[in-house]
């Protein structure tokens, strides 16, 4: 009895010095200059809620570099993720939630926490504020009304709406707001918002009414990209077709061609 007890309490004592061990070679960094963390958070492939990569599979991965990384370009948010990716946004995109996977020691120093598997630590810079997620449409700003969700004909047409705003939009700081607004300065009365990062203009006829020429509609569901820079907003889709992504349009109207302004 008396070995045998023994030796359960060196195993646990063992065991108990390896959890230290492990608690002490990689804690979560909890700020970083002007960076605070936020937490854990969820991510997916499919969608990434931190949109801008910096850096895949690098083997120098500190919370530091990375955020370091993430300021250079004014990013809100940055976050690190299994080991040795970095990301950069301006909004937590999609509704992930929190997570409890941010596990793996960065690849730079194994002291630091640098997210896990589908989980990303996040850290905001100078509180800075932010979106998250989920999307839904924005029904209506200024003179502007939602008109759906439309097939965009390009690459395998010319573009839907061929212009677009005489100041460009960043694709980090694209919401629905900032391209109609830029939309409306050019001039232009029909607006379309594109993989979450890209604005479109064009004219049609005022007081017409109906769709203009080209203008297929299809389900709300296919319009399914958070803004960039607005993780409430949607800006635009894709779907696949035959092994092929389709983009589709947020597309607004003024109310001028509803002949009601
Ligand atoms: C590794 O990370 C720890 C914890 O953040 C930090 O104290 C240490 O200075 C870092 N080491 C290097 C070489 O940067
Ligand atoms: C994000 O979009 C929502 C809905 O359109 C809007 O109310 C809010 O002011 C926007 N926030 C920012 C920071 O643009």
């Amino acid at each position: 009895m008396f070995p045998y007890r023994l030796v359960t309490v060196f195993i646990l004592a063992q065991l108990a010095s390896a959890a230290d061990a492990q608690s002490q070679a990689a804690t979560t960094v909890l700020g970083y200059k002007e960076w605070k963390s936020i937490g854990c958070r969820g991510d997916s492939t499919s969608g990434r809620a931190l949109k801008h990569l910096v850096a895949v599979a690098s083997r120098s991965m500190t919370v530091e570099s990375c955020l370091d990384a993430c300021a250079v370009d004014e990013y809100a948010l940055g976050g690190v993720e299994y080991g040795d990716e970095c990301y950069c946004g301006n909004a937590l995109l999609y509704a992930y939630g929190t997570s409890e996977a941010c596990n793996k020691p960065c690849s730079g120093n194994t002291s630091e926490i640098c997210g896990g598997p589908h989980a990303l630590n996040v850290y905001q810079y100078a509180d800075t504020p932010f979106t998250t997620g989920p999307a839904s449409s924005l029904g209506s700003y200024k003179r502007w009304d939602l008109w759906g969700c439309l097939e965009e004909l390009f690459p395998f047409g010319p573009r839907l709406l061929p212009h677009r705003p005489i100041v460009p939009i960043p694709a980090e700081k694209m919401t629905v707001e900032r391209c109609l607004d830029g939309c409306q300065a050019a001039g232009y009365n029909a607006a379309g918002l594109e993989y979450g990062q890209e604005c479109f203009c064009d004219s049609i006829d005022d007081g017409a009414q109906e769709a203009p020429s080209g203008w297929e509609s299809t389900s709300n569901f296919e319009c399914n990209y958070p803004c960039l820079a607005n993780a409430t907003e949607i800006c635009g889709g894709s779907i696949m077709e035959g092994g092929i992504a389709r983009a589709r349009l947020t597309a607004y109207v003024t109310c001028a061609f509803y002949g009601t302004c």
